[in-house]
């Protein structure tokens, strides 16, 4: 029995109506259970913004660090989005990102064979696609020194040895527990901060990871080799910008940017877990959002921060199940509500369990 602060940050656009079912689900679950989870509820992004004038207000960010995990939903919209504004909700999940420490996102990609027609590719190169993204979360271009004036701007791009190391660790290890496969994407013929990532890779791989299979790969061809030999890989390592641009494209291996959940981590247990998708203002407040990349994150969550190994992989089941018998949104072809999915997917859950 697991007693655990989970704090929930919902965020804007679609956030609260996907978080509404990743409560719902945490509550299904600690009642088949018998855990308790207290949910510390807090605002971020331009709900903050509009509250209280900050994206990020401290009492969020210590509501988190006191917390054994924290869950968010999505941030940003158009009503926050005017070029010339100095506050935006973005800065509230980088600021929490950085805040927190997590310096590694672990985006998995695993297309399920009942939505290979979702996706644009052909189902034989999906058949067998099980791949992780480690992106470096807390560097390079997104936190680098920023210059804006009227005429120029400038967007610093660092990186040091012991950044590199220790997101390419984490990634060894995680390639070690899979298949083996390790591949560091990165512009090296043209950037100074790959040049070193390629040098600290290298070198690393060398010394403490002799045995995985290692392979380097510039980041213009890995956009097109996602698509045309997705099966090749296993973990894929890479610096922030290009880690947040790959996912999204390999999101469209899975079938839709709602399937795709992420954790992200530091060196201790508590992580922050989010869908890789944003607060889809297109489609915000119809209930039309798909639910299963945040159920998907709640579950990285109950393995990775609570140590519910077994509560995570049931609620994985729940929602594959689903997926399997067509109780899917729009998105995927289906014509469940962002509700109906969310309740599909909790009775599943108490069947499975039973
Ligand atoms: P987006 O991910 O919000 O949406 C891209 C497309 O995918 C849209 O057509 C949207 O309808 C669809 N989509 C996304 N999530 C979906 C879901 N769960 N179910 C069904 N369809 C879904 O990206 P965008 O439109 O470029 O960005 C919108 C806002 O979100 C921006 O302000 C951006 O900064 C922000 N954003 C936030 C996060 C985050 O909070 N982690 C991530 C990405 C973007
Ligand atoms: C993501 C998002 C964020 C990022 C934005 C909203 C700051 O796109 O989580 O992928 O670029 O990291
Ligand atoms: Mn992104």
């Amino acid at each position: 029995k697991r007693v655990a602060t989970i704090a929930i940050l919902a965020g804007d656009g679609i956030g609260p109506e996907i978080m509404a079912e990743a409560e719902a689900a945490l509550g299904e679950i600690a009642a088949v259970g018998g855990h308790r989870f207290d949910l510390v509820r807090r605002p971020i992004g331009g709900a903050a913004i509009d509250a209280l004038g900050c994206p990020l207000p401290s009492e969020t960010l210590t509501t988190c660090r006191q917390a054994d995990a924290v869950l968010l939903g999505a941030v940003g919209g158009p009503r926050w989005d005017k070029v010339d504004s100095k506050i935006r909700p973005e800065q509230g999940l980088l600021g929490l990102r950085s805040g927190l420490g997590l310096f590694a996102n672990l985006r998995p990609v695993t297309p399920h064979p009942a939505l290979f027609g979702a996706s644009p590719l052909k189902p034989e190169k999906l058949e067998g696609v099980d791949l992780v993204v480690v992106r470096e979360l807390t560097g390079g271009l997104y936190f680098g020194r920023k210059l804006e004036l009227p005429d120029q701007a400038e967007d610093v791009c660092t990186y040091t040895v012991a950044e590199i190391e220790r997101v390419v660790r984490r990634a060894g290890d995680l390639a070690r527990a899979r298949r083996g496969k390790l591949t560091l994407v990165d512009k090296a013929n043209v950037l100074a901060t790959s040049r070193l990532w390629r040098r600290v890779a290298e070198d690393l791989v060398r010394r403490e990871y002799a045995d995985l299979d290692y392979e380097v790969v510039l980041v213009d061809a890995m956009a097109m080799h996602l698509l045309s030999r997705p099966t090749d890989f296993d973990v894929i390592v890479t610096e922030n910008l290009f880690g947040d641009i790959l996912t999204d494209e390999a999101a469209m291996l899975a079938g839709s940017m709602g399937l795709l959940p992420s954790a992200s981590l530091g060196e201790g247990s508590r992580g922050l877990f989010e869908p890789i998708h944003g607060s889809a203002p297109d489609i915000a407040g119809q209930q039309l959002a798909n639910p299963m990349a945040m159920l998907l994150s709640v579950a990285m969550m109950l393995r990775l921060s609570l140590g519910l190994d077994d509560e995570a992989g049931l609620l994985e089941q729940a929602v594959w199940d689903c997926v399997s018998e067509g109780q899917v949104t729009r998105d995927l072809g289906g014509s469940l509500s962002t509700g109906e999915a969310g309740a599909a997917v909790r009775s599943r859950l108490s069947q499975v369990a039973a």
